[in-house]
Protein backbone atom coordinates (compact mmCIF):
# COMPACT_ATOMS: atom_id res chain seq x y z
CA UNK A 1 0.00 0.00 0.00
CA UNK A 2 1.15 3.63 -1.06
CA UNK A 3 1.04 6.54 1.41
CA UNK A 4 0.77 9.91 -0.31
CA UNK A 5 2.55 12.37 1.71
CA UNK A 6 2.28 15.77 0.68
CA UNK A 7 5.38 18.37 1.72
CA UNK A 8 5.03 21.95 1.46
CA UNK A 9 8.05 23.64 0.00
CA UNK A 10 8.62 27.67 1.74
CA UNK A 11 8.74 29.89 -1.16
CA UNK A 12 9.52 33.34 -1.20
CA UNK A 13 7.07 35.61 -1.84
CA UNK A 14 6.33 36.18 -5.96
CA UNK A 15 7.66 39.59 -6.78
CA UNK A 16 4.97 41.84 -7.42
CA UNK A 17 3.77 42.68 -10.89
CA UNK A 18 4.58 46.17 -9.66
CA UNK A 19 8.03 46.54 -7.82
CA UNK A 20 9.35 48.74 -10.95
CA UNK A 21 6.92 51.24 -9.39
CA UNK A 22 8.61 54.39 -7.59
CA UNK A 23 7.17 56.76 -4.91
CA UNK A 24 5.95 59.40 -6.18
CA UNK A 25 5.20 62.17 -4.02
CA UNK A 26 1.23 63.65 -3.99
CA UNK A 27 0.46 66.61 -6.09
CA UNK A 28 1.62 69.54 -3.54
CA UNK A 29 -1.43 71.49 -4.39
CA UNK A 30 -3.65 68.87 -3.49
CA UNK A 31 -1.85 67.78 -0.78
CA UNK A 32 -1.95 71.67 0.61
CA UNK A 33 -5.64 71.75 0.17
CA UNK A 34 -6.10 68.37 2.69
CA UNK A 35 -3.55 69.84 5.17
CA UNK A 36 -5.37 72.99 4.80
CA UNK A 37 -8.73 71.03 5.63
CA UNK A 38 -7.28 69.54 8.52
CA UNK A 39 -5.86 72.71 10.26
CA UNK A 40 -8.45 73.71 12.98
CA UNK A 41 -6.97 77.39 13.05
CA UNK A 42 -9.93 80.11 13.31
CA UNK A 43 -7.49 82.18 11.02
CA UNK A 44 -6.76 79.74 8.67
CA UNK A 45 -6.94 81.02 5.01
CA UNK A 46 -6.23 79.10 1.79
CA UNK A 47 -4.85 81.08 -1.05
CA UNK A 48 -3.62 77.73 -2.28
CA UNK A 49 -5.68 75.71 -4.88
CA UNK A 50 -7.21 78.23 -7.96
CA UNK A 51 -11.08 77.77 -6.96
CA UNK A 52 -13.13 80.93 -7.07
CA UNK A 53 -14.70 81.83 -3.38
CA UNK A 54 -17.42 84.59 -2.65
CA UNK A 55 -17.54 87.03 -0.54
CA UNK A 56 -17.88 84.68 2.36
CA UNK A 57 -15.29 81.92 1.22
CA UNK A 58 -17.59 79.84 0.15
CA UNK A 59 -17.49 77.77 -3.39
CA UNK A 60 -20.13 80.18 -6.11
CA UNK A 61 -22.52 78.25 -7.79
CA UNK A 62 -22.71 80.65 -10.52
CA UNK A 63 -26.50 82.35 -11.28
CA UNK A 64 -25.97 81.37 -14.92
CA UNK A 65 -25.69 77.70 -13.73
CA UNK A 66 -27.62 77.90 -11.12
CA UNK A 67 -30.93 78.39 -13.98
CA UNK A 68 -29.25 76.32 -16.37
CA UNK A 69 -29.21 73.63 -14.09
CA UNK A 70 -33.05 74.02 -13.25
CA UNK A 71 -34.11 74.52 -17.13
CA UNK A 72 -32.04 71.04 -17.42
CA UNK A 73 -34.04 69.25 -14.47
CA UNK A 74 -37.37 70.82 -15.58
CA UNK A 75 -36.80 68.99 -19.20
CA UNK A 76 -35.95 65.50 -17.40
CA UNK A 77 -32.12 64.62 -17.30
CA UNK A 78 -31.45 61.31 -18.09
CA UNK A 79 -28.38 59.60 -17.68
CA UNK A 80 -27.48 58.42 -21.28
CA UNK A 81 -24.25 57.97 -23.01
CA UNK A 82 -22.97 61.44 -24.68
CA UNK A 83 -21.56 60.60 -28.09
CA UNK A 84 -17.41 59.38 -28.31
CA UNK A 85 -17.01 63.10 -28.96
CA UNK A 86 -19.41 64.41 -26.83
CA UNK A 87 -22.45 66.65 -26.40
CA UNK A 88 -22.53 68.07 -30.70
CA UNK A 89 -24.37 71.28 -28.91
CA UNK A 90 -21.51 71.72 -26.73
CA UNK A 91 -18.77 71.45 -28.97
CA UNK A 92 -20.03 73.87 -31.45
CA UNK A 93 -20.99 76.43 -28.80
CA UNK A 94 -17.64 76.30 -27.03
CA UNK A 95 -15.93 76.69 -29.81
CA UNK A 96 -18.03 79.56 -31.02
CA UNK A 97 -17.11 81.50 -27.62
CA UNK A 98 -13.54 81.04 -28.00
CA UNK A 99 -13.67 81.88 -31.63
CA UNK A 100 -16.15 84.39 -31.96
CA UNK A 101 -19.14 84.43 -34.75
CA UNK A 102 -17.02 85.94 -37.71
CA UNK A 103 -14.22 84.15 -37.65
CA UNK A 104 -16.21 81.35 -36.61
CA UNK A 105 -18.41 81.03 -39.52
CA UNK A 106 -15.38 81.24 -42.00
CA UNK A 107 -13.09 78.57 -40.36
CA UNK A 108 -16.25 76.57 -39.41
CA UNK A 109 -15.68 73.73 -42.55
CA UNK A 110 -12.01 73.37 -40.62
CA UNK A 111 -12.81 72.61 -37.36
CA UNK A 112 -12.34 69.22 -35.54
CA UNK A 113 -13.77 69.08 -31.95
CA UNK A 114 -13.89 66.74 -28.74
CA UNK A 115 -15.28 67.17 -25.90
CA UNK A 116 -12.91 66.49 -22.86
CA UNK A 117 -12.34 65.99 -19.47
CA UNK A 118 -11.87 69.86 -18.34
CA UNK A 119 -8.76 71.90 -19.33
CA UNK A 120 -6.36 69.03 -18.25
CA UNK A 121 -8.09 66.20 -20.30
CA UNK A 122 -8.39 68.56 -23.39
CA UNK A 123 -4.43 69.29 -22.98
CA UNK A 124 -4.11 65.02 -22.92
CA UNK A 125 -6.20 64.46 -25.86
CA UNK A 126 -4.12 67.14 -27.87
CA UNK A 127 -1.16 65.30 -27.03
CA UNK A 128 -2.96 61.87 -28.12
CA UNK A 129 -3.42 62.97 -30.69
CA UNK A 130 0.21 64.81 -31.55
CA UNK A 131 1.79 61.69 -31.03
CA UNK A 132 -0.27 60.12 -33.16
CA UNK A 133 0.46 62.00 -36.05
CA UNK A 134 4.34 62.63 -35.19
CA UNK A 135 6.64 60.05 -34.92
CA UNK A 136 8.92 60.62 -32.93
CA UNK A 137 6.68 63.02 -30.91
CA UNK A 138 7.79 66.63 -31.53
CA UNK A 139 9.41 68.41 -29.01
CA UNK A 140 6.85 70.65 -27.00
CA UNK A 141 8.39 73.91 -25.27
CA UNK A 142 6.55 75.04 -22.49
CA UNK A 143 6.75 78.33 -20.50
CA UNK A 144 8.44 78.55 -17.31
CA UNK A 145 7.24 79.10 -14.56
CA UNK A 146 3.96 77.70 -15.56
CA UNK A 147 0.85 75.55 -14.36
CA UNK A 148 2.60 72.55 -12.46
CA UNK A 149 0.69 70.12 -14.38
CA UNK A 150 2.43 70.68 -18.04
CA UNK A 151 5.22 68.77 -17.71
CA UNK A 152 3.85 66.09 -16.48
CA UNK A 153 1.10 65.82 -18.94
CA UNK A 154 3.27 65.79 -21.69
CA UNK A 155 6.38 64.08 -20.48
CA UNK A 156 3.62 61.07 -19.45
CA UNK A 157 2.93 60.96 -23.04
CA UNK A 158 6.66 60.71 -23.89
CA UNK A 159 7.48 64.20 -25.34
CA UNK A 160 10.62 65.50 -25.10
CA UNK A 161 9.77 68.87 -23.28
CA UNK A 162 11.72 71.71 -23.33
CA UNK A 163 11.58 75.10 -20.55
CA UNK A 164 11.90 78.60 -21.93
CA UNK A 165 11.92 81.64 -19.72
CA UNK A 166 9.15 84.25 -20.15
CA UNK A 167 9.22 86.07 -16.73
CA UNK A 168 11.91 88.42 -15.55
CA UNK A 169 11.97 87.07 -11.78
CA UNK A 170 14.17 90.02 -10.39
CA UNK A 171 11.16 93.06 -11.81
CA UNK A 172 8.93 90.11 -11.24
CA UNK A 173 7.23 91.61 -14.40
CA UNK A 174 7.47 89.64 -18.39
CA UNK A 175 10.56 89.29 -19.62
CA UNK A 176 9.84 90.00 -23.49
CA UNK A 177 12.88 89.79 -25.20
CA UNK A 178 13.50 86.00 -23.61
CA UNK A 179 10.24 85.20 -24.88
CA UNK A 180 10.90 85.96 -28.08
CA UNK A 181 14.81 84.55 -28.05
CA UNK A 182 13.35 81.59 -27.17
CA UNK A 183 11.06 81.26 -30.00
CA UNK A 184 13.22 82.37 -32.49
CA UNK A 185 15.51 79.79 -31.94
CA UNK A 186 13.18 77.11 -31.30
CA UNK A 187 13.22 73.56 -33.40
CA UNK A 188 10.76 74.29 -36.58
CA UNK A 189 8.18 72.27 -36.83
CA UNK A 190 7.31 71.89 -32.68
CA UNK A 191 5.24 72.29 -30.68
CA UNK A 192 4.87 75.38 -28.33
CA UNK A 193 2.44 75.98 -25.25
CA UNK A 194 0.50 79.48 -24.81
CA UNK A 195 -1.55 80.03 -21.83
CA UNK A 196 -4.36 82.24 -23.65
CA UNK A 197 -4.62 84.68 -20.60
CA UNK A 198 -4.14 84.59 -16.98
CA UNK A 199 -0.76 82.67 -17.13
CA UNK A 200 -0.56 80.55 -14.21
CA UNK A 201 1.25 81.10 -11.80
CA UNK A 202 2.48 84.55 -12.47
CA UNK A 203 -0.42 86.87 -14.18
CA UNK A 204 1.78 88.36 -16.65
CA UNK A 205 0.08 87.82 -20.45
CA UNK A 206 1.95 89.82 -23.13
CA UNK A 207 -0.21 92.57 -24.61
CA UNK A 208 -2.07 92.83 -27.39
CA UNK A 209 1.33 94.28 -29.07
CA UNK A 210 3.69 91.82 -27.82
CA UNK A 211 0.87 89.12 -28.71
CA UNK A 212 1.36 90.14 -32.43
CA UNK A 213 5.30 90.23 -32.44
CA UNK A 214 5.08 86.36 -30.82
CA UNK A 215 2.58 84.99 -33.35
CA UNK A 216 4.58 86.43 -36.47
CA UNK A 217 7.79 84.98 -34.82
CA UNK A 218 6.01 81.23 -34.44
CA UNK A 219 4.21 81.70 -38.30
CA UNK A 220 7.82 82.45 -39.54
CA UNK A 221 9.58 79.44 -37.31
CA UNK A 222 6.97 76.84 -38.30
CA UNK A 223 6.37 76.37 -34.60
CA UNK A 224 3.29 74.58 -33.65
CA UNK A 225 0.95 76.73 -31.37
CA UNK A 226 -1.31 74.85 -28.60
CA UNK A 227 -3.74 77.19 -26.74
CA UNK A 228 -3.94 76.70 -23.19
CA UNK A 229 -7.60 78.42 -22.51
CA UNK A 230 -8.70 77.61 -19.05
CA UNK A 231 -9.28 80.92 -17.97
CA UNK A 232 -11.29 82.45 -21.17
CA UNK A 233 -13.54 85.51 -19.77
CA UNK A 234 -12.42 84.65 -16.12
CA UNK A 235 -9.22 86.93 -16.76
CA UNK A 236 -10.78 90.29 -17.80
CA UNK A 237 -14.56 89.31 -17.23
CA UNK A 238 -14.68 89.71 -21.25
CA UNK A 239 -14.71 86.70 -23.16
CA UNK A 240 -13.49 88.49 -26.40
CA UNK A 241 -10.29 89.96 -24.59
CA UNK A 242 -9.40 87.12 -23.16
CA UNK A 243 -9.57 85.39 -26.99
CA UNK A 244 -7.56 87.67 -28.34
CA UNK A 245 -4.45 85.47 -28.81
CA UNK A 246 -6.28 82.36 -30.21
CA UNK A 247 -8.33 84.41 -32.72
CA UNK A 248 -5.37 86.69 -34.02
CA UNK A 249 -3.55 83.80 -34.77
CA UNK A 250 -6.46 81.93 -36.55
CA UNK A 251 -7.89 84.97 -38.05
CA UNK A 252 -5.09 87.32 -38.87
CA UNK A 253 -1.90 84.57 -39.11
CA UNK A 254 -3.98 81.95 -40.60
CA UNK A 255 -2.14 79.52 -38.41
CA UNK A 256 -3.24 76.13 -37.74
CA UNK A 257 -3.60 75.59 -33.79
CA UNK A 258 -5.17 73.80 -31.06
CA UNK A 259 -7.15 75.14 -28.26
CA UNK A 260 -7.99 73.32 -25.10
CA UNK A 261 -10.71 75.26 -22.85
CA UNK A 262 -12.16 74.73 -19.69
CA UNK A 263 -14.91 75.17 -17.90
CA UNK A 264 -13.75 74.55 -14.68
CA UNK A 265 -13.15 78.11 -13.72
CA UNK A 266 -15.34 80.11 -15.90
CA UNK A 267 -18.36 78.26 -14.95
CA UNK A 268 -17.25 77.21 -11.56
CA UNK A 269 -18.16 73.84 -13.10
CA UNK A 270 -14.38 72.40 -11.11
CA UNK A 271 -15.52 69.35 -10.56
CA UNK A 272 -18.53 68.12 -13.72
CA UNK A 273 -14.65 67.90 -15.75
CA UNK A 274 -16.54 70.23 -18.90
CA UNK A 275 -13.61 71.09 -21.45
CA UNK A 276 -13.15 71.13 -25.35
CA UNK A 277 -10.21 70.52 -27.44
CA UNK A 278 -10.67 71.97 -30.89
CA UNK A 279 -7.92 72.33 -33.84
CA UNK A 280 -8.39 74.71 -36.59
CA UNK A 281 -6.60 72.92 -39.16
CA UNK A 282 -5.32 74.00 -42.89
CA UNK A 283 -8.12 72.24 -44.93
CA UNK A 284 -11.80 70.56 -44.41
CA UNK A 285 -10.36 67.02 -44.98
CA UNK A 286 -7.27 67.30 -42.91
CA UNK A 287 -10.12 68.61 -40.24
CA UNK A 288 -12.36 65.60 -40.62
CA UNK A 289 -9.29 63.06 -40.33
CA UNK A 290 -8.17 64.85 -37.26
CA UNK A 291 -11.44 64.41 -35.61
CA UNK A 292 -11.85 60.75 -36.85
CA UNK A 293 -8.95 60.70 -35.26
CA UNK A 294 -10.01 61.77 -32.14
CA UNK A 295 -12.59 59.83 -31.74
CA UNK A 296 -11.06 56.84 -32.03
CA UNK A 297 -8.27 58.05 -29.27
CA UNK A 298 -11.32 58.72 -27.14
CA UNK A 299 -12.97 55.82 -27.57
CA UNK A 300 -10.14 53.94 -26.36
CA UNK A 301 -9.78 56.48 -23.42
CA UNK A 302 -12.89 57.30 -21.46
CA UNK A 303 -15.57 56.27 -24.27
CA UNK A 304 -17.56 58.82 -23.86
CA UNK A 305 -17.11 62.14 -22.11
CA UNK A 306 -19.51 63.36 -18.83
CA UNK A 307 -22.91 64.51 -19.68
CA UNK A 308 -24.07 66.91 -16.72
CA UNK A 309 -21.38 69.88 -17.12
CA UNK A 310 -21.61 70.18 -21.02
CA UNK A 311 -25.23 70.29 -20.87
CA UNK A 312 -25.37 72.48 -18.43
CA UNK A 313 -22.69 74.98 -20.23
CA UNK A 314 -24.38 74.33 -23.37
CA UNK A 315 -27.76 75.70 -22.24
CA UNK A 316 -25.96 78.48 -21.09
CA UNK A 317 -24.20 78.96 -24.58
CA UNK A 318 -26.99 78.43 -26.37
CA UNK A 319 -29.19 80.90 -25.20
CA UNK A 320 -28.89 84.63 -25.18
CA UNK A 321 -30.46 85.23 -21.89
CA UNK A 322 -28.44 82.72 -19.98
CA UNK A 323 -25.10 84.11 -21.85
CA UNK A 324 -25.72 87.43 -20.96
CA UNK A 325 -26.72 86.36 -17.55
CA UNK A 326 -22.97 84.61 -17.81
CA UNK A 327 -21.08 87.69 -18.59
CA UNK A 328 -22.98 89.66 -15.35
CA UNK A 329 -21.56 86.44 -13.40
CA UNK A 330 -17.72 86.48 -15.33
CA UNK A 331 -18.13 90.32 -14.46
CA UNK A 332 -18.61 89.20 -10.88
CA UNK A 333 -16.35 86.66 -10.17
CA UNK A 334 -13.44 88.67 -12.37
CA UNK A 335 -14.14 91.66 -10.48
CA UNK A 336 -14.49 90.85 -6.86
CA UNK A 337 -10.23 89.32 -7.61
CA UNK A 338 -9.53 92.80 -9.00
CA UNK A 339 -11.27 94.30 -6.10
CA UNK A 340 -9.05 92.17 -3.51
CA UNK A 341 -5.50 92.67 -5.62
CA UNK A 342 -6.22 95.92 -4.77
CA UNK A 343 -6.98 95.37 -0.95
CA UNK A 344 -4.20 93.13 -1.25
CA UNK A 345 -1.71 96.02 -2.59
CA UNK A 346 -2.89 98.36 -0.53
CA UNK A 347 -2.81 96.54 3.24
CA UNK A 348 0.46 95.55 2.18
CA UNK A 349 1.90 98.81 1.75
CA UNK A 350 -0.18 100.11 4.97
CA UNK A 351 1.65 97.53 7.06
CA UNK A 352 4.99 98.52 5.44
CA UNK A 353 5.65 94.97 3.97
CA UNK A 354 9.47 95.51 2.99
CA UNK A 355 9.66 95.90 -0.75
CA UNK A 356 8.03 97.35 -4.00
CA UNK A 357 4.35 95.33 -4.56
CA UNK A 358 3.99 97.33 -7.71
CA UNK A 359 3.33 93.68 -9.42
CA UNK A 360 0.69 92.34 -7.62
CA UNK A 361 -1.36 95.24 -9.54
CA UNK A 362 0.44 94.77 -12.82
CA UNK A 363 -0.51 91.06 -13.13
CA UNK A 364 -4.15 89.95 -13.88
CA UNK A 365 -6.03 86.67 -13.49
CA UNK A 366 -6.45 84.38 -10.54
CA UNK A 367 -3.49 84.44 -9.11
CA UNK A 368 -0.67 86.55 -7.74
CA UNK A 369 2.83 85.67 -7.87
CA UNK A 370 4.37 87.60 -4.36
CA UNK A 371 7.82 86.38 -4.78
CA UNK A 372 8.64 85.45 -1.16
CA UNK A 373 11.04 83.25 -0.56
CA UNK A 374 10.40 79.56 0.41
CA UNK A 375 11.30 80.00 4.29
CA UNK A 376 8.73 83.08 4.30
CA UNK A 377 6.01 80.80 2.24
CA UNK A 378 6.98 77.82 5.36
CA UNK A 379 6.50 80.31 7.95
CA UNK A 380 3.37 81.79 6.71
CA UNK A 381 1.46 78.24 6.67
CA UNK A 382 3.40 77.17 9.95
CA UNK A 383 2.64 80.16 12.23
CA UNK A 384 -0.04 82.35 10.37
CA UNK A 385 -1.97 79.34 8.79
CA UNK A 386 -1.69 80.91 5.45
CA UNK A 387 -1.45 78.25 3.18
CA UNK A 388 -0.25 79.11 -0.51
CA UNK A 389 1.49 77.21 -3.27
CA UNK A 390 5.77 76.99 -2.67
CA UNK A 391 6.52 79.27 -5.30
CA UNK A 392 4.41 81.82 -3.21
CA UNK A 393 1.66 82.15 -6.05
CA UNK A 394 -1.10 82.71 -3.87
CA UNK A 395 -5.00 82.36 -5.42
CA UNK A 396 -6.27 85.66 -5.03
CA UNK A 397 -10.09 84.33 -5.33
CA UNK A 398 -9.32 83.11 -1.49
CA UNK A 399 -9.22 86.67 -0.03
CA UNK A 400 -12.25 88.66 1.22
CA UNK A 401 -12.64 91.47 2.99
CA UNK A 402 -12.57 89.70 6.51
CA UNK A 403 -8.92 88.16 5.99
CA UNK A 404 -6.64 90.13 3.33
CA UNK A 405 -5.74 92.41 6.10
CA UNK A 406 -4.90 89.36 8.21
CA UNK A 407 -2.87 88.16 5.23
CA UNK A 408 -0.98 91.36 4.71
CA UNK A 409 -0.07 92.02 8.09
CA UNK A 410 0.90 88.55 8.11
CA UNK A 411 3.14 88.53 5.19
CA UNK A 412 4.46 92.18 6.71
CA UNK A 413 5.30 90.51 10.16
CA UNK A 414 7.32 87.44 8.54
CA UNK A 415 9.41 89.83 6.06
CA UNK A 416 10.13 92.09 8.89
CA UNK A 417 10.97 89.09 10.74
CA UNK A 418 9.45 89.68 14.17
C1 LIG B 1 -3.08 77.00 -16.92
C2 LIG B 1 -4.02 75.90 -16.57
N1 LIG B 1 -4.31 74.99 -17.49
C3 LIG B 1 -5.16 73.99 -17.25
C4 LIG B 1 -5.77 73.86 -16.03
C5 LIG B 1 -6.69 72.70 -15.89
O1 LIG B 1 -7.79 72.82 -15.14
P1 LIG B 1 -9.01 71.81 -15.24
O2 LIG B 1 -8.48 70.49 -15.72
O3 LIG B 1 -9.54 71.75 -13.87
O4 LIG B 1 -9.93 72.41 -16.22
C6 LIG B 1 -5.50 74.79 -15.01
C7 LIG B 1 -6.08 74.67 -13.68
O5 LIG B 1 -5.70 75.24 -12.71
C8 LIG B 1 -4.60 75.84 -15.30
O6 LIG B 1 -4.31 76.79 -14.40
Amino acid sequence: MTTHTTTVTQTEAPPSFFDSATYIPPDAIFALTAEYNTDTSPNKVNLGQGTYRDENGQPWVLPSVQKSREILLTQGLNHEYLPILGLQSFRDNATLMALGPDLYEKVQSRLSTCQALSGTGSLHTAGLLLRSCHSPPPKIYIPSPTWSNHHQVFSSLGFPCESFTYYDSSHKDLNIESYISALKTATPGSVVILHACAHNPTGCDPTKQQWIQLGQIIKERGLFPLFDAAYLGFNSGNVDDDAFAIRYFVGELGLEVAVCLSFAKNMGLYGERTGCLFLVTRSKETAVNAQSTLEMLQRSEVSNPPAYGAKIAATILSSRELKDLWYKDLETMSGRIRAMRVALYNSLNDYGAPGNWDHLVRQSGMFGFLGLEPDVVLKLKEEYHIYMAGNSRVSIAGLNETNVEYVARSIAECLKGY
